[in-house]
């Protein structure tokens, strides 16, 4: 892990009188895998929306690669190489899971130079995700399982060096989990840097090599999965009962 890749500084989204995100400074390292926790209404989606451009800011500034990308349109700041997916998945309907992931493989970071190049591309994506026995499938027809995935192939189309992931594994089974557990690890020994969202506690502490936690829009810790999980006010303000229950649980970092 090297240099940093993404950096922001007093990060701030207020929404009319709600500070949805507040003064949030972060540095996150090439080749890092940072998770993002805290309760519901935190701020941690907005934040990934702040970062790629889907909000604008408040206030602060973001750099990624040393160049400023706060205030920049969501597409320039993709195609500078940072790609998300979220949380409320909205596939494009009446579309098939080949025709969604190309559509991203068309965009993105090295553009593809035509349609086919892009589908032979979208085909290994889709395979990595598992979901290439889908590919001809309408979108309306996958569960919440393969929607997930396809969310996820659709970020990995634009070929990225920073992903930002939004509750993947939410509502998914164990073994489905720890299969995108796989997939994750996998993504970053690939040498891309990944910010994940996770309720998941259990995946989110197995995955990450350093936790960030939000809570009413303040970084209120951030350390080793380790560290976060003894820390006595993220303890109270998030992990509660949450931590009891992974404190049975063999092993917290990965
Ligand atoms: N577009 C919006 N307009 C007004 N308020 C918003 C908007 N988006 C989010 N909020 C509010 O900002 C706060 C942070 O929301 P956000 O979605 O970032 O939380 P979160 O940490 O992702 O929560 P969850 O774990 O439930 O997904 C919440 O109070 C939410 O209601
Ligand atoms: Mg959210």
């Amino acid at each position: 892990m090297g240099e940093s890749i993404l950096r922001g500084t007093k990060v701030t989204k207020c929404f009319g009188a709600l500070r949805a995100v507040w003064k949030v400074d972060f540095d996150v390292k090439r080749g890092e895998i940072l998770g993002i926790i805290g309760p519901n209404g935190a701020g941690k989606t907005t934040l990934l929306s702040l970062i790629n451009g889907t909000l604008p800011l408040t206030e602060g500034e973001i750099f990624f690669k040393g160049e400023r990308i706060s205030g920049l349109k969501p597409f320039q700041i993709a195609e500078r190489g940072i790609s998300r997916t979220f949380q409320i998945v909205k596939p494009f309907p009446g579309m098939t899971v080949l025709e969604n992931v190309s559509i991203g493989a068309l965009f993105g970071k090295d553009k593809m130079k035509d349609a086919r190049e892009a589908r032979e591309k979208t085909r290994h994506i889709l395979s990595r995700v598992g979901l290439q026995g889908k590919a001809d499938l309408r979108v309306e027809h996958l569960n919440i399982s393969e929607r997930k995935r396809l969310e996820l192939a659709r970020a990995l189309a634009m070929d990225p060096e920073l992903i930002l992931l939004d509750e993947v594994m939410a509502g998914l089974n164990t073994a489905e989990v720890e299969s995108i557990m796989d997939l994750i690890r996998e993504l970053n020994r690939e040498g891309r840097t990944i910010l994940i969202i996770e309720h998941v506690m259990k995946a989110i502490m197995g995955v990450s090599h350093r936790i960030m936690v939000l809570h009413h829009g303040e970084k209120i810790a951030e350390g080793s999965p380790e560290e976060i999980s003894k820390d006595e006010r993220v303890i109270s303000a998030y992990l509660g009962e949450r931590y009891a229950k992974m404190k049975g649980s063999a092993h917290v970092a990965g």
